[in-house]
């Protein structure tokens, strides 16, 4: 069933932002790995999505898909006003941009429309659990980080919840039959090329070293390891996108941005 999206459009500033905007060293790094990489694959998102309005034959669907295209713009731009922040305080990552956005143009640059928006309904359809972890835990994720970044990635991750079932809305109209779990090995490389080329642009620029070997110890990673676990199922068949219900904190805080609400504020 399709419903209405909103396009909100909190103002951020990120003015002085920390690399260690988080007590842990791997949310931190997780964080601004987000910012970066979101820039490039909302991009490719939102192209995708835009090639496919002509062949879409539901006026309905038609109209969530612009919208859908509408909030994954803002997110691209909040989380570009956020890395260049941290390019302004640490210089010396003012190539990675460019280098993530030559990964996505690389890994996506050929592929079909079939392939492209297979791909986005795999990562969509995943967002959605990471986002629900993120809001039911918050208090403790979000502890003694920097609220300006922990309202940004929930934010961004509330609206993810809000408009996940439209990727594989869209996917099934287009390409009745077909499994986005095909796409499965290419999300699984993106992510691996991704999680390696952030490895290395923060080892090598990052203001402190950010090594694996540091992030293994971090207990972070325990938490983290339970929601992978809950994300493997979701881009199959027996997933229901419809299954990850809004949670009422988010409804909430979503209606208070959407009033115009500074986001920051909004969380507490
Ligand atoms: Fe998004
Ligand atoms: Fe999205």
């Amino acid at each position: 069933m399709s419903h209405p999206l909103t396009i909100r459009r909190p103002a951020f500033d990120f003015d002085g932002v920390s690399f260690h905007w988080h007590p842990s060293p791997a949310l931190s790094a997780i964080g601004n790995a987000t910012s970066f990489g979101a820039v490039a694959f909302e991009r490719m998102v939102v192209h995708a999505v835009r090639e496919s309005l002509p062949l879409i034959e539901d006026a309905e669907l038609h109209d969530e898909a612009k919208a859908f295209i509408a909030q994954e713009a803002v997110h691209s731009a909040a989380h570009r006003s956020h890395a260049r922040a941290l390019v302004e305080a640490h210089p010396e990552l003012g190539g990675t941009q460019d280098r993530v956005d030559a990964l996505c143009e690389e890994l996506f640059g050929g592929r079909s429309l079939k392939a492209r928006l297979g791909f986005a309904a795999v990562l969509e359809g995943v967002l959605p659990a990471v986002a629900r972890h993120m809001i039911e835990t918050r208090d403790t994720l979000f502890e003694g980080a920097d609220p300006r970044v922990s309202a940004l990635l929930i934010w961004h991750f509330c609206e993810e919840i809000e408009h996940e079932a439209t990727a594989v809305r869209l996917f099934q109209h287009l390409y009745p039959g077909s499994w986005r779990a095909a796409r499965i090995p290419l999300a699984l490389k993106f992510v691996a090329k991704f999680t390696r080329l952030m490895e290395r642009e923060f080892s090598e620029h990052a203001p402190a070293r950010q090594r694996r070997d540091r992030w293994a110890h971090d207990p972070e990673w325990r938490r983290i390891g339970r929601l992978v676990r809950r994300t493997a199922l979701s881009p199959w068949p027996v997933y229901d996108p419809e299954e990850e219900r809004m949670p009422e904190w988010a409804r909430g805080y979503l209606a208070r941005v959407a009033e115009g609400d500074d986001p920051v504020a909004a969380m507490g």
